[in-house]
């Protein structure tokens, strides 16, 4: 089988979901090609040394300028927060490299511009890890969606709530810091929605939004006196408008107590409705009017049928989060060995942020903002 030699960037929460998915996905799954995970790159020596031994890593390095320029390196997959996408994608652009990069695409419109342009100009394959895309129940929502089965869509109703920050004392992390994510929930959770949201229902022309701070001041770092200022949202909503008539709503908040990781949508369409919960990640909600009954139904989305899950368990052996991103990988290897655009792409990060902006436009101007 062919190799294809990757090297991370970054080897913190996404360092390890990625490093397991490039592990196990050749265990699992049929693919053209064997992945090498070559080498780890991190800042600090120690930490990387321990990760590589850790993840599996051949080698580690703590320079991902020298990483990036290495010719035996195919694939470069960033786990990065926000402010290093950017660098680290043009020069994996620029090197020839696949680029494989973690969500949302950058930290801010412009910023996303010149990436979606690198990869273009350079002509390589790009991919975007919006992983729950992959989830089967919201593959398979895909798959009932584009039968026609809900019919014509109404209504997109998606929230992305967590509550890790609700306390004061949480300490001012990267991801409250405006020069290292680029935002706060919009980015983190919104952007997760918003593809979603494209991905089932279509283009978003026009939004409303409202961002929120609702804690101005945290400590610099845990149990310390000194504060620094949050320059990010806490909490994120908008109403939106798609192209094809339908109409929905997009909120996300880390302020809401009791909710860990609650990505919900519903979708209403003329002839059913569909409703996802990644908390029952196995599971998807499917109403369909025919005059014989007057609920919803759970579909246990784990038979061979359905999408990804021939590989797994039998049905009813569920599987979890960390499945979302060796779908993912497993897409990227195909998309590679046809030479094709795998998709959530550059181009779909870049239409992301072009809703987000457009978020922050109308939460600054209290208008509707054109996307
Ligand atoms: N797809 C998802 O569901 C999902 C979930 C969480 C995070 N993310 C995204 O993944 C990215 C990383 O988030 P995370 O949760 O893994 O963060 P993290 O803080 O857990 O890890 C970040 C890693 O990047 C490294 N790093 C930071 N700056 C660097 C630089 N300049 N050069 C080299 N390494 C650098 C850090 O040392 C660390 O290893 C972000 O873009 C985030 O939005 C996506």
């Amino acid at each position: 089988m062919k190799k294809l030699n990757i090297a991370m960037i970054g080897y913190k929460f996404m360092g390890k979901v990625h490093s397991n998915a490039w592990r196990q996905v050749n265990r699992f799954f049929d693919t053209p090609f064997e992945p090498v995970m070559k080498v780890i790159c991190g800042r600090n020596e120690e930490e990387t040394k321990r990760a590589a031994n850790l993840y599996g890593w051949e080698e580690y390095s703590t320079s991902w300028e020298q990483v990036v320029r290495r010719k035996d390196i195919d694939v470069i997959d960033i786990c990065t927060p926000g402010d290093a996408h950017l660098p680290i994608a043009i020069g994996a652009a620029g090197a020839g490299k696949v680029v494989f990069c973690e969500k949302p695409l950058a930290n801010t419109l412009a910023e996303a511009e010149q990436m979606l342009a690198a990869v273009r100009t350079n002509n390589v394959i790009n991919m975007l890890c919006y992983n729950y895309r992959r989830a089967p129940a919201v593959a398979l929502a895909k798959q009932l969606i584009d039968e026609g089965r809900i019919g014509k869509i109404y209504h997109f109703r998606g929230s992305y709530l967590q509550d890790w920050i609700v306390n004061s004392d949480f300490p001012l992390v990267w991801r409250l810091e405006k020069a290292k994510a680029g935002s706060g929930a919009l980015g983190d959770l919104s952007s997760h929605i918003i593809d979603i949201a494209r991905f089932l229902v279509g283009e978003i022309s026009d939004v409303a939004g409202l961002l929120k701070t609702f804690i101005n001041e945290r400590p610099l770092e845990a149990g310390s006196q000194k504060l620094g200022k949050v320059d990010v949202d806490d909490a994120a909503l908008s109403l939106v408008k798609f192209d094809n008539g339908a109409i929905g709503s997009i909120e996300s908040s880390r302020m809401a107590p009791g909710n860990k990781n609650r990505n919900r949508f519903e979708i209403n369409g003329s002839l059913g409705s569909l409703a996802f919960d990644l908390e029952r990640l196995n599971e998807l909600e499917l109403y369909i009017e025919d005059g014989a009954n007057s609920g919803f139904k759970t579909i246990m989305v784990t038979d061979s049928t359905h999408p990804y899950m021939s590989a797994w368990y039998p049905p009813g052996h569920i599987i979890g989060y960390e499945h979302t991103f060796i779908h993912t990988v497993l897409d990227l290897l195909k998309a590679i060995d046809e030479q094709k655009l795998p998709t959530p792409n550059f181009e779909d990060g870049w239409r992301n942020q072009k809703v987000m902006d457009a978020i922050e436009r109308a939460s600054q101007s209290s208008s509707w903002e054109t996307v």
